[in-house]
């Protein structure tokens, strides 16, 4: 059964705590970085904690900023991601603010903890998984019942350890906070037990004010295809990519890069290239690989923007420059608007010939910035 994207969202001290042991929540991001963690949250459908971060830090859990929020609902979403918490005794307080603000909630439960929250009346859905906490059941019915395709999880420690030791975490986003806790008391990131994370995959580091922002993908031994945070990782640099294109009022700015099947980086590209007016930037980056190479089936063509089925200027289309590469998986973010030629289907032209066109739509904002100039 599906699951969504499973997004792993903490911030601890140098020596690995969440919080101190204190009363009060220990501050530990900066102010830009609770900025980027609302961002994190808009672009995602359901936030889930656990019951103990709930008891703790009585969070709200909204999208706090309203542009996002409008930009959500003009997408034809809810204002705010559903809420949702994890709790086996049910034990929880009903005036917690997580009932009374923003959207939607859901409790996920065991059969004795939904008695106990039925009759608190809680504000929300109760689901019961049976006589303990199934992660993978929690999973495949907030799919299945709330549609939630990206879960961002805010904690605690608890919640976070079980998920990468089941190896149900497809991304881990950590916040190293420039202070020392010095309790051993004190909560921490991930408890001991067995991690079939391996050794995880670094996909960035970001410096935020005085914090580093470290995002890191958990690769299972002998992982398969490109999973789901390297698409984002690689869909990421080719939209960069898309700014370094020298400006143009008749063509799009566009950045494309080909990534072998292990993570390898092939090549990358933009349009108008090396003073080439018309190039493109799957053309720019296949240009720069053999045509026999044999990583070339295996292989994921990141675009910022669909590949075009239709050109002017050359012969051949990106669309067909895939398929003739042999290339069989491309990932963008943005569907090519009919700003320049009517009927641009790069997409159908691809999947017609069994090709694999993923759109990841988070990102066509950052796709679409350096063309804003061109009113698409
Ligand atoms: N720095 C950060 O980024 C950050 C983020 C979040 C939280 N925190 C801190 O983390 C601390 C809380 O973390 P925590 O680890 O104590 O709590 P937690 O992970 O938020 O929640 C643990 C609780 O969730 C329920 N639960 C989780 N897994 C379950 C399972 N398999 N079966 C049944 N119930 C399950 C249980 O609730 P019941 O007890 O109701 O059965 C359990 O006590 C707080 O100090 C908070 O400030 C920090
Ligand atoms: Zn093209």
């Amino acid at each position: 059964m599906p699951h969504p994207y499973v997004l792993l969202s903490a911030a601890v001290s140098l020596d690995g705590h969440l919080d101190d042991t204190g009363p009060d929540r220990l501050l530990l991001s900066s102010p830009a970085d609770f900025d980027r963690v609302d961002e994190v949250r808009a672009a995602s459908d359901a936030i889930l904690i656990g019951a103990g971060t709930l008891r703790a830090d009585n969070p709200r859990l909204l999208v706090n900023a309203p542009e996002r929020r409008a930009a959500r609902v003009a997408a034809g979403r809810p204002a705010y991601p559903l809420k949702v918490t994890v709790s086996g005794s049910g034990d929880l307080d009903p005036d917690a603010r997580f009932w009374h603000t923003g959207g939607a909630k859901v409790l996920y439960t065991t059969d004795r903890g939904a008695e106990r929250a039925r009759a608190l009346g809680l504000a929300a859905d109760v689901v019961p998984l049976g006589p303990g906490l199934n992660w993978r059941a929690l999973l495949t019915h907030l799919r299945a019942a709330y549609g939630v395709e990206r879960l961002m999880v805010e904690g605690g420690g608890h919640v976070h350890t079980q998920l990468l030791q089941e190896g149900l975490a497809d991304e881990l986003q950590l916040v190293v906070a420039p202070l020392l806790v010095g309790q051993s008391q004190a909560p921490r990131l991930f408890g001991p037990g067995g991690y079939q994370s391996g050794r995880l995959r670094l996909l960035e580091t970001r410096r935020i004010e005085d914090v580093v922002l470290a995002r890191y993908e958990p690769t299972a031994p002998g992982a398969g295809p490109l999973p789901a945070a390297a698409d984002h990782h690689w869909l990421r640099l080719a939209c960069d990519l898309a700014a370094l294109c020298p400006p143009s009022t008749t063509a799009f700015s566009v950045g494309a890069v080909v990534v072998a099947d292990d993570g390898t980086e092939l090549a990358r590209g933009h349009s108008r290239e090396d003073g080439d007016p018309a190039a493109h930037a799957e053309e720019a980056a296949l240009a720069k690989l053999d045509p026999a190479d044999p990583r070339l089936p295996g292989a994921t063509v990141y675009s910022s923007l669909e590949p075009c089925a239709h050109r002017a200027s050359r012969p051949r289309p990106c669309a067909r420059l895939i398929l003739d590469a042999g290339v069989r998986r491309v990932v963008t973010a943005w569907r090519e608007p009919d700003t320049f030629v009517a009927d641009a289907d790069g997409t159908g032209l691809l999947t017609a010939r069994g090709v694999e066109v993923l759109v990841l739509p988070e990102h066509a904002a950052h796709a679409r910035r350096p063309n804003a100039h061109l009113g698409a």
